[in-house]
């Protein structure tokens, strides 16, 4: 391998880079047919892509999936979902056809206020910094007004700016804690723009206000910066049936027997963080697949997630489940920020599609429709996991994936799909079986 230090190469065109890689890896310069073969043909939607990155050489192809039937508060919908994990697609075209015939999924927005933070060391007395907060407010306000007049045209803007003293885990150490509504936008580029001129406006008033003493005028912006903690960005969505009616074709016994152990499932999922853990990556398993297909940032999603999932002091799951006079009820709620303008969202042409077969939602109704793929994720998780177990699903398609890798005519899988239906998969058994002669 060629180890020497390459300079430049965010300037180098994108057959520069894919030299690069041939010479320092000593591919085979067939390379570069194989990374073309994975570009869009339409030249301009390949630069779009392109473009939402650095130094690109292709582009990542993931399977881009539809789930049907999700119907929400009475729409029915298509889901558009990129996963690379298999069984993710199958287990939500599942739970949301068994949903939709049971009247679907309901989920109502609790609020979509936005937070971020200047976080600035003042050596100074809390108090006296109280006592002119009211002033100072007025000024970080009128002097943001060139960047909030457009979103303030949307019915959005800044909504509270708060003083906090954090000396107790830092000396000398302040917030301003500001609360923004961005409306349709995810807005971080907003936020952390407002927070910026916040910054500078915070020192120009220390710097010149005639109620501040000379040893008080040095203040030092740390950060500023918005912050994906949205405990005030929230949503729920719930499901619900007789108890009776909760698996097809099956005794009322046996429904309240899986209603049984789906209940302690949760509670589990509740109080154990080991399993708590689990049982949420199974949730974002839903959540992060159409935040992905729609452009949305799916890693801010899933840490907001996670620290809401740890609101109360300790990790447990986001789900809740309640079986009471006979009925199901199934349910989570979750701290969630989305954006429908701006962004991957508008640019990345399958993500303008994805939005397309949504419907077109308001950054509120995909809040909805998230946490909804998450619910739909968890039901059909903690189903099999109570009753047939995982594993059953999952071999089908990690059966697919072996036969893909062993390049299995597609012709010949059904006999080897029907021969390992009760039996366990493994690579070895697969090829095994394949190379041994035993597919006509
Ligand atoms: C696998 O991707 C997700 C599950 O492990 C989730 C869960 O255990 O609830 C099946």
């Amino acid at each position: 391998m060629d180890n020497s230090i390459i300079q430049g190469f965010s300037k180098y065109t994108k057959p520069e880079r894919i030299n690069a890689l041939i010479k320092k890896y000593g591919f085979n310069p067939e390379l570069v047919q194989q990374l073309s073969s994975f570009e869009a043909s339409d030249k301009s939607s390949q630069k779009l892509v392109d473009d939402l990155s650095e130094n690109p050489i292709s582009s990542f192809h993931l399977p881009f999936s539809i789930a049907p039937n999700f119907v929400v508060n009475g729409k029915n919908l298509f889901f558009p979902l990129v996963s690379e994990e298999s069984s993710v697609v199958a287990a939500l075209a599942n739970s949301a056809g068994f949903w939709a015939r049971r009247g679907g999924f309901c989920a109502e927005v609790l609020g979509t206020e936005k937070r971020g933070q200047v976080h600035f060391i003042w050596n100074g007395n809390p108090e006296k910094l109280n006592s002119l907060f009211a002033e100072i407010k007025q000024k970080l306000v009128v002097e943001c007004a060139f960047l909030t007049a457009k979103m303030e045209k949307r019915g959005g803007g800044i909504v509270a700016v708060e003083l906090k003293s954090m000396s107790h885990i830092l000396s000398n150490y302040f917030q301003l804690d500001v609360a923004f509504e961005t409306c349709d936008a995810m807005g971080a580029n907003f936020i952390n723009s407002c927070l910026e001129q916040m910054g500078k406006s915070l020192c120009g008033y220390f710097q010149e206000s005639d109620r501040v003493e000379n040893h008080e005028r040095d203040c030092e912006i740390i950060t500023t910066i918005l912050s994906n903690y949205t405990p005030k960005s929230r949503v729920r969505a719930w499901v619900e049936c007789p108890v009776m009616e909760l698996l097809d074709g099956k005794s009322l016994q046996e429904c309240e027997l899986f209603a049984r152990k789906f209940e302690q499932a949760i509670r589990i999922s509740q109080l154990d963080v080991s399993r708590a853990v689990t049982h949420n990556k199974g949730i974002f398993n839903g959540i992060d697949a159409l935040a992905v297909a729609t452009g949305n940032d799916f890693r801010a999603i899933e840490a907001c997630g996670h620290a809401y999932a740890a609101r109360n002091g300790s990790y447990s799951g986001l789900t809740d489940v309640q079986v009471q006079d006979g009925v199901f009820r199934f349910g989570i709620d979750l701290a969630l920020a989305v954006g429908v303008v701006g962004g991957v969202t508008t640019v990345h042409p399958l993500a303008k599609l994805a939005m397309k077969i949504l419907d077109n939602p308001s950054a509120s109704e995909l809040m909805m429709y998230l946490a909804v793929a998450g619910l739909a994720s968890n039901f059909a998780a903690v189903k099999a996991l109570v009753s047939v177990g995982i594993q059953q699903g999952h071999m089908k398609m990690h059966l697919s994936n072996i036969l893909n890798q062993l390049n299995v005519p597609e012709e010949k899988r059904s006999e080897i799909q029907a021969y390992f239906q009760d039996k366990p998969v493994s690579f070895s058994a697969v090829e095994e079986f394949w190379k041994g002669g035993n597919v006509l």
